[in-house]
């Protein structure tokens, strides 16, 4: 795995299998928050800040914003395995059908990572938890026919009602009625804590995520950076987001981070891990 570090002033708590520990160096998490889960995100991106090409029919993935990197791959593999649970918004299951229409298994680990994460974190399957306000989702997606996936679906009285008319999948979700609309990120990060997940990984696009970020809920920013300019769509097709979305900032009181670690995978790709500084950082 052709990754270089290149700075990492990461904590040093978990006990990387040896060609991970070379390609990456330490690896670990600061304490958790007193009353809600960890979380952190992972988005891969364009030179431009561009996370889906969602304006071209069937091109929205993140593999079509990553070339298909396999070193991107590999340290999403090496994220999940170190997080109770993945955190997705249900537009993204709607947006990545995948070839064959039956979309994408997101907790799927590599063997080894599967190994590696029982040893570790006690964790036999993977958790992917999806947030649906109004219960559109097919249940008869692989997500839902993966034995060694577990998934919840946090959702509303009305999304349960309509999750509940489908045909149970091989693999029945947990269908969970939080709240009547939209669910505030803080109540759902307190509930999830209550659940046993310590560290949840969002790798949900631009919708969901923006409310954490705007909330100042995402402890930390793994990010990729392919280097490839994507542009905007042409109008009247939906504008390419961001991870994002629409939050606006002032220079005054636009976030910024701190950079904790730098690993590139030339000739394409830059590997950022970053936590919030706050206020500007500037002299
Ligand atoms: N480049 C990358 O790394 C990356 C990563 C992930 C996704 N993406 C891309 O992002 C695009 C999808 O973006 P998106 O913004 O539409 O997807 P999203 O944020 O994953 O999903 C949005 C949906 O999640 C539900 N939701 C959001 N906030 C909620 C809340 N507070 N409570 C309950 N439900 C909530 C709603 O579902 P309902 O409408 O069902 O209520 C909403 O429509 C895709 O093209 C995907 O490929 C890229």
């Amino acid at each position: 795995m052709p990754l270089i570090p290149l700075r990492n002033e990461s904590e040093d708590q978990f006990p990387l299998p040896a060609l991970a520990r070379r390609c990456y160096g330490r690896f670990g998490f600061p304490a958790l928050p007193a009353r809600r889960s960890y979380c952190s995100s992972n988005f891969v991106q364009t030179l431009d800040g561009i996370v889906s090409y969602r304006d071209l029919p069937g091109r929205g993935t993140a593999r079509e914003i990553s070339g298909g990197s396999a070193e991107d791959r590999w340290v999403a593999q090496l994220l999940r395995a170190h997080h109770d649970a993945l955190l997705l918004g249900a537009g993204t299951l709607r947006e990545e059908p995948a070839r064959d229409g039956r979309g994408y298994d997101y907790g799927r680990l590599a063997p080894g990572w599967r190994a590696y994460r029982r040893r570790v974190l006690g964790r036999e399957r993977s958790l992917v938890i999806i947030l649906t306000a109004s219960g559109d989702l097919d249940l008869g997606t692989r997500l839902f026919a993966a034995p060694a996936t577990e998934t919840w679906i946090l959702t509303t009285a009305t999304g349960a009602r309509r999750l509940q008319r489908q045909t149970a999948p091989p693999v029945p979700p947990r269908i969970v009625a939080l709240g009547r609309g939209l669910l505030a990120p803080a109540e759902l990060l307190r509930w999830l804590r209550g659940q046993g997940v310590n560290r949840v990984l969002c790798e949900s696009g631009p919708t969901l995520y923006a409310q954490f970020f705007a909330a100042g809920l995402v402890d930390e920013e793994f990010r990729t950076i392919a280097l490839q300019v994507a542009g905007v769509a042409a109008p009247p097709a939906p504008a390419r987001p961001t991870a994002y979305d629409q939050l606006s900032f002032r220079p005054e009181s636009a976030p910024w981070e701190r950079l904790i670690s730098v690993h590139v995978a030339p000739p394409h790709h830059i590997f950022l891990r970053l936590r919030r500084a706050g206020r500007a950082a500037r002299g």
